[in-house]
């Protein structure tokens, strides 16, 4: 994983040092952080250049990364698409995208020494010839700006070009690192198939033209900053390893809650769903940063070997019952969220007025290994619900004995919740004496929130990720193996689905939008004489 920050030199006059001493003054937390890594220039090309991706995150997130001073000047992008732009028109567009989306604002100054290195090209994605004026373009690129051959080919596409671009870019031997003496990577988006022999085609249609470590594939939860906490809090912390585990640990939850509709997305979401949208990839990832073993390093095989290990151990008793037993999907109708009614998910545009696509998905897992046998996780996630949330909470077995029998109430067991967003924190609940006369017990919270303690912003996801990807650092990328053991969970879920007959538990389950899903998500968990935290 790329470190960007260790305790500076206590002399020094690098700007990063002074800007780590000024902010000293405001938080002795940052005292003494000096900006590190600064990747080798490079031309990123954005292919699908005009798309939502490319104005909304791509663009922002590299602007930003010049802003901070972790893109060298030199540094280019290459748009590539079909529309008929030249250089001119596109920047303009990306003026406004950025002016848009940026996470902070751009000086007039900085833009205009960074528009100078954005260029255009028309071309679609199958035909040979447009690659090879690609290449072409490409040369004089670095022959004008000092990018020395290093190349960063962004999917920014439906996943439907990955096959042609990929292919044509190995044809035109744009894949290959050691002639030009420059590096050659592909950041690619999800979803990574639609299922595991889909997954697998794209890992083999990938491999073929690119090694895997030349391969960026990108789940954005892994660049959230306290997502990448998870293993801090885990592994820099020696007190809370040693319970993490079957004796000490209850269950585990993980929500991913958003109060969010289809926002024009209806057509892509009919054929996704939530269960591939978000449980093959962000859930996955976080359930497989909680429940992995400490790495032997803190790079990215090793990292990735580990979470590949939880997927691989997720019940590998996965059958048909288990399945239709331990799943729920559901789907939003109509309802009220944050005070405005809004529109059920068939109602909404470029969905079937008879979609059983499911807009929710709970399940309960088990991770079948020494550590976590005979643990539930219980992992739920959902579109139109009461809030955006996402969070994993860590329940603790009840002490052996209740000592406190004169207390009117029994304190709740202790939890762990990591925020992830927003509020992004963690909370520790235990038991403490009411200070009274007399012996009760209640339970109470030890909150920590990143905004307050470190008074700063994090970096969006996309900027942690590009920088890491043009750092050549892959932690925090999905390998193929993971996705395919991802898939590999998911697979039979959607199969079943799809052949669901009416009134089956797996067909989707109606709920009103702005609850918290279907009540046979309640009764799963309620099963185990469990149930959801209240978020
Ligand atoms: C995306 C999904 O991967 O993640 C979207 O395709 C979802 O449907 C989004 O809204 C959620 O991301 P975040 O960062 O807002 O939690």
């Amino acid at each position: 994983m790329a470190v960007r920050s260790t305790p500076a030199r206590r002399s020094g006059t690098s700007r990063s040092g002074a800007r780590g001493r000024s902010r000293a003054l405001a938080n002795p937390l940052r005292e003494g952080l000096r900006l590190e890594k600064v990747p080798e220039p490079c031309t990123v090309v954005l292919f699908g250049a005009t798309g939502d991706l490319a104005h909304r995150r791509v663009l922002p997130a590299l602007v930003n990364l010049r802003r901070a001073g972790l893109l060298p000047a030199e540094s280019s992008v290459l748009g590539y698409a079909r529309r008929p732009y030249t250089d001119e028109t596109y920047r303009a567009e990306m003026a406004v995208a950025v002016a848009d989306h940026s996470r902070l604002p751009i000086e007039p100054a900085l833009w205009a020494d960074f528009a100078a290195g954005i260029h255009y090209q028309q071309g679609d994605f199958t035909t040979p010839e447009a690659y090879r004026a690609l290449a072409d373009r490409l040369d004089r690129i670095d022959a004008a700006r000092g990018t020395r051959g290093n190349r960063l080919f962004y999917l920014a596409t439906p996943p439907s070009a990955y096959g042609p671009i990929v292919e044509n870019l190995g044809r035109a031997g744009l894949d290959r690192e050691q002639r030009r003496g420059g590096w050659a990577r592909i950041v690619i988006e999800k979803p990574f198939g639609h299922d595991l022999e889909s997954g697998r085609a794209l890992n083999r249609e990938v491999l073929r033209v690119f090694r895997e470590s030349q391969v960026y594939r990108i789940d954005h939860y892994l660049g959230k900053e306290t997502v990448r906490n998870i293993l801090v809090f885990r592994f820099g912390n020696g007190i809370f390893e040693p319970v993490w585990n079957r004796r000490y640990i209850d269950h585990v939850q993980i929500t991913v809650a958003e109060d969010l509709g289809m926002e024009g997305r209806g057509s892509f979401y009919e054929e996704a769903g939530a269960t591939r949208d978000i449980l093959q990839n962000h859930m996955l990832q976080l359930l497989s940063l909680v429940a992995m073993e400490p790495p032997i390093a803190f790079e990215a095989d090793a990292l990735r070997d580990e979470k590949l290990r939880v997927l691989r151990s997720v019940d590998p008793d996965w059958t048909a019952e288990r399945v239709r037993r331990d799943v729920v999907r559901g789907q939003y109708g109509s309802g009220w969220v944050g005070g405005v009614h809004v529109a059920g998910y068939r109602d909404e545009p470029e969905v079937a007025a008879d979609s059983e696509t499911d807009t929710f998905v709970a399940l309960r897992l088990e991770v079948q290994n020494w550590r976590w046998a005979d643990v539930p996780f219980y992992l739920r996630t959902g579109k139109r619900l009461p809030k955006r949330t996402t969070e994993i909470a860590v329940q603790f077995k009840r002490p052996p004995l209740m000592l406190f029998r004169e207390s009117t109430s029994d304190p709740e067991p202790n939890l762990l919740a990591l925020r992830i967003q927003p509020d992004e924190g963690i909370l520790l609940r235990f038991a403490a004496k009411v200070p009274e006369l007399g012996l009760d017990v209640r339970s109470v919270n030890m909150d920590f929130t990143y905004g307050s303690s470190f008074s700063t912003e994090a970096p969006e996801a996309y900027e942690t990720l590009i920088l890491d990807a043009m750092l050549g650092d892959a932690s925090l990328f999905t390998r193929a193996d993971e996705v395919e053991a991802a898939w590999g969970i998911v697979s039979p879920i959607e199969e079943l689905a799809a052949g669901a007959t009416p009134g089956e538990e797996l067909r989707v389950h109606p709920y009103e939008a702005g609850t918290w899903g279907p009540e046979a998500a309640d009764r799963l968990i309620e099963r185990d004489g469990r149930r959801w935290r209240r978020l």
